[in-house]
């Protein structure tokens, strides 16, 4: 669909989006160098960023991909630096990477819960800790005048209570908290604004492929409050509200793009 968006709405911006190769961090990617940002990708498969940063630059956006894992301290502080050496700056960071895998809490070892914790909520504050000093007001290469943007991809589980999520529940309201939490002292301080996104099914994804396979068809689709499932470019369009001017007053929220499902009741 195309976007209702200006082209240039995020002219001479610079992003980088964490599981960006793939999924919901690849449409967005994709949109943002629509919309006129340079991209950086990073992710933990190096084939997947390969043909992701080739999809981009043929549509003519200047892309480049790192290799990194956000478990990994060292990974996020290099794969920043080497962000801002290749575009000169950074405007927006993105954390799109997740684990996420079905499991009952009889199952799932304390192990595999701290797993995806470290990926989604500890991988979240990482990147956000490291890149701090590139996107504050003042920051080298930035417009002198405004701090950056960040947002961060979450769910809406843990709104509720969901069976065999237990550990990206956990993680995700985490995130949340997060984000809340540095769009207050960020926003304050150095005039970042701090948002997140939380999707509901989305078509096409890691996330439905794992958690409702074949299912979200015919009887469960009726169910559902716009009787559809989203689409990336949902995700993505809220992205371009969020990291661009149009969204300049908005912080501290998580936006929840889901058709209205998560507050919904089967109809009796
Ligand atoms: C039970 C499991 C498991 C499974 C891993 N573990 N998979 N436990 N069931 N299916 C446990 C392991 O037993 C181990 O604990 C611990 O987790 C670490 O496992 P590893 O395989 O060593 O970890 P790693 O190789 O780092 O892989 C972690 C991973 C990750 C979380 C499985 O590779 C992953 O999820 N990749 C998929 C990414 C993905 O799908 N992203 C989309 C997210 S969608 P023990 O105790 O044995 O050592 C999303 C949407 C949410 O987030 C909301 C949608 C509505």
């Amino acid at each position: 669909m195309e976007s209702p968006f200006k082209p240039e709405i995020l002219k001479g911006k610079v992003a980088l989006l964490t599981g960006g190769g793939s999924g919901i961090g690849f449409e967005i990617s994709s949109q943002f160098g629509k919309h006129g940002a340079s991209v950086a990708i990073m992710g933990r498969r190096k084939q997947v960023l390969d043909a992701a940063v080739f999809s981009l630059r043929a549509l003519g956006i200047q892309a480049i991909g790192f290799v990194g894992d956000v478990r990994k301290r060292e990974d996020a502080v290099r794969v920043l630096q080497s962000t801002v050496q290749h575009f000169g700056r950074l405007d927006i960071l993105v954390n799109a990477a997740a684990g996420n895998f079905l499991a009952s809490p009889e199952d799932l070892s304390p192990n595999g819960f701290r797993t995806v914790l470290d990926i989604d909520s500890v991988g979240t504050y990482t990147m956000c800790h490291e890149a701090l000093k590139y996107l504050k007001k003042g920051a080298p290469g930035r417009d002198p005048s405004t701090g950056g943007v960040i947002l961060n991809i979450s769910a809406t589980l843990h709104y509720t209570a969901s069976w065999y999520q237990i550990h990206v529940s956990a993680a995700k309201a985490a995130v949340d908290s997060i984000t809340r939490s540095l769009a207050l002292e960020w926003g304050t301080d150095y005039d970042i604004r701090v948002n997140g996104i939380a999707p509901g099914p989305i078509e096409g994804t890691p996330g439905m492929r794992k958690l409702a396979p074949n299912e979200m068809t015919g009887k469960a689709r009726d169910a559902m409050p716009l009787f559809k499932l989203g689409e990336k470019w949902d995700i993505a369009m809220a992205a371009l509200y969020l990291a661009s001017d149009a969204g300049n007053y908005v912080n501290g929220t998580t936006l929840v793009v889901d058709g209205g499902l998560w507050l919904s009741h089967p109809r009796y």
